[in-house]
């Protein structure tokens, strides 16, 4: 690559000075640890945002979903079924407890997992489903709650990469048992690393704030009745969650003016199509998924190592998690194993111009014609 030339990122965490202010705030008020005003406050408000009476702050994603997981109750030897199509935490996650991810598949319109193919994963082994807001999607929640209440089974919803967005208008974070969230800094928000469990379930709630403080009894310090983690969040990380917080919708828009320029220079294109939105959801638009039907996985790299190029990052879809090598193979989920090699994400972040969004739309229908 050429000395100066202008490389697009893939993400880009847009920080103000009002997340310098209130985390500086953080750190003058010596309150760096775990303990804080804004730790209260950043749970709160984003339960709110989410529609969810309750948020629990936590160091991460992942662990979010773990502890999810064990607070409803999944045990060893437990299955869990999770949409094949996933960043690898949504497994790990089931894995930490002993339990089975079994993999679905997914709906290639929008890429979530398909209600349709839930029924033939259960098992009367079966505790769990985790369906994955993916790429800022929200999974059908009406039918995937139908399906569980059917079966006796717990939905703890994976909204990490769907902050603020809704099914039948209302938001993700409320729709299962508990719902898991990730602030790592390619998220539309971030605290840095960080995570939050939201719930209605005032009982998991309070289990969920003792395990994340190695179950310490709240009367007896330093008395643990059972095994807890150390899974908490900073002040200082909750400060920068809270200025965050306080700039969602402007954030928002402009991902919606990022898709609203991909879509019409795209939209025409015999090949590429970009994120569909289902009639009853709206797109929080964590990132562009650009599919392009029929190109090979090699296709793909040669696209991406094309685009790298031209001074324009991506990322190819997520691998089909049943093919990893310390998970289970499945030939249940085809429209994963197709779209997952005709898929990239493309740059997705607040400060993205329109004149660059044109300017990787033009580099992205070059590099196509180069890999033919
Ligand atoms: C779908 C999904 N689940 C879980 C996680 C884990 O979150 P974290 O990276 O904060 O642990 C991520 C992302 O990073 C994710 O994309």
């Amino acid at each position: 690559m050429e000395l100066n030339k202008k490389f697009i990122p893939i993400s880009k965490p847009s920080i103000t000075e009002k997340e310098i202010a209130y985390g500086s705030d953080a750190i003058r008020s010596t309150w760096i640890s775990s303990l804080g005003k804004y730790i209260d406050e950043f749970e709160r408000k984003f339960a709110e945002f989410s529609d969810a009476k309750f948020g629990v702050a936590l160091m991460n994603g992942t662990v979010a979903i773990q502890l999810a997981l064990e607070v409803c109750g999944v045990k060893a030897g437990d299955e869990v079924i999770v949409p094949d199509l996933s960043f690898v935490a949504t497994a790990n996650a089931v894995l930490y407890l002993n339990a089975i991810p079994v993999f679905t598949d997914i709906d290639p319109f929008n890429l979530c997992m398909d209600p349709d193919r839930i029924e033939a994963a259960i098992t009367p082994k079966t505790k769990a489903i985790i369906p994955v807001h993916l790429y800022g999607h929200p999974a059908d929640m009406v039918r995937i709650n139908e399906i569980a209440e059917k079966h006796g089974l717990v939905v703890i919803e994976d909204a990490a990469e769907a902050h603020g967005a809704t099914v039948n208008g209302r938001k993700v974070g409320s729709w299962g048992r508990c719902a898991t969230f990730s602030f790592y800094g390619n998220k539309n928000i971030t605290t840095g690393e960080g995570g939050m469990i939201t719930t209605n379930d005032e009982h998991l709630y309070q289990r969920c704030r003792f395990l994340r403080d190695h179950a310490m009894s709240p009367t007896k310090r330093y008395w643990h009745p059972e095994k807890g983690y150390n899974f908490r969040m900073t002040n200082i990380q909750a400060a920068i969650g809270v200025a965050q917080l306080e700039r969602i919708k402007e954030i928002t828009a402009s991902r919606n003016r990022v898709f609203n320029i991909y879509q019409k220079r795209l939209k025409n294109h015999p090949v590429i199509s970009i994120n569909n939105t289902s009639p009853w959801a709206t797109n929080s638009f964590w990132l562009i998924a650009a599919r392009m039907k029929g190109i090979t996985e090699e296709q793909r790299d040669r696209l991406i190592g094309f685009l790298k190029e031209d001074g324009v990052d991506s990322r190819p879809f997520f691998y089909p998690m049943s093919d990893l090598p310390y998970l289970t193979k499945t030939d249940k989920t085809p429209a994963t194993h197709q779209i997952y090699k005709e898929g990239i994400n493309l740059p997705t972040y607040f400060d993205l111009t329109d004149s660059e969004v044109d300017f990787v739309c033009d580099t992205l229908i070059r590099a196509l014609e180069k890999i033919k």
